[in-house]
């Protein structure tokens, strides 16, 4: 039997099969402000709930940040952190103190991970790399490589791992080539204007040893609770028709092979 960890997005897991499988390796993608971060907090915080060793890496937003944001969520990482249930990594501020990353050095960052998991004790962990994408934005061709390393160190150290990387708007695929190859789990957030309103997606596009939901299902993030599934996007009808420019075509062709029978 698969064990599983559940991410504590309400109506999240049941898409999974109960939650993501102990010690995988998980990307998590998406354009800017579609909420991949409010989901890393989410899944962080649903472990120390769990009592699982918890661990979360900032290398986007301060440590502060970090901490208010998932207030807003009723989400106490204050408290966490002062029970020794949760280590939040700072890589942004380049500050002195244990738990912060003066630069962003991958082999460095997985030393520190450890050094935290030896700090919260013995057990199952997980984390968070928010994002994993910044310790290659130099060097994009490293990605598959720089996964697969922290993949096989954190996995040996009991670790399930959400590691966020940005899309590249313009190739619309995460930035740095091979990382959603080596993830055991692909989880993809996605926007867009309907009606002029913002409104936020996801799909579960890999799972291993999942039979995962397919469909793409809308999102909200609501003051006070977070990020909430709200349901499978209805089968639209441009999915089911043809584009008007090509009806338009066939219809043309149609009257001109008419008009040219006797
Ligand atoms: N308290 C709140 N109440 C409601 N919505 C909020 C609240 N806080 C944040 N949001 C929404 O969440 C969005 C940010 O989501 P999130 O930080 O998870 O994005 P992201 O995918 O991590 O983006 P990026 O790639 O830029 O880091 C905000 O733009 C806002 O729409
Ligand atoms: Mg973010």
């Amino acid at each position: 039997m698969v064990r599983r960890l559940r991410t504590g997005v309400e109506g999240f897991d049941k898409l999974i099969e109960g939650g993501v499988p102990e010690g995988f390796f998980i990307a998590v993608t998406g354009e800017p402000g579609c909420g991949k971060t409010i989901f890393a907090i989410h899944f962080i915080y649903q472990g120390v709930l769990d009592d699982d060793k918890s661990i979360y890496v900032t290398t986007e937003e301060s440590r502060e940040s970090i901490i208010k944001q998932a207030s807003q969520f009723n989400m106490d990482f204050e408290k966490a952190i002062a029970e020794n249930k949760l280590i939040v990594i700072d890589a942004l501020m380049g500050r002195e103190d244990k738990w912060s990353l003066q630069n962003l050095d991958l082999e460095v960052l997985v030393g520190k991970i450890i050094e935290a998991k030896k700090e919260l004790g013995y057990g199952r962990a997980r984390v968070a790399i928010d994002s994993i994408s910044a310790f290659w934005l130099d060097k994009p061709a490293m990605a598959r490589r720089y996964s697969y390393y922290v993949k096989k160190v954190l996995s040996k150290w009991n670790f399930t791992t959400i590691a966020i990387s940005q899309y590249a708007i313009t190739t619309s695929e995460a930035f740095g080539w091979g990382i959603e190859h080596i993830a055991d789990g692909i989880i993809r957030f996605r926007r867009s204007i309907k009606s002029g309103e913002l409104r936020r997606y996801v799909l579960i596009e890999k799972m291993r040893q999942t039979n995962h939901n397919k469909y793409l299902h809308e999102i909200d993030i609501i003051p006070g609770k977070g990020l909430i599934i709200l349901g499978p996007l209805e089968r639209r009808k441009e999915d089911l028709s043809l584009p008007k420019e090509v009806f338009k075509k066939i219809i043309e062709s149609r009257k001109k092979i008419e008009g040219e029978i006797p």
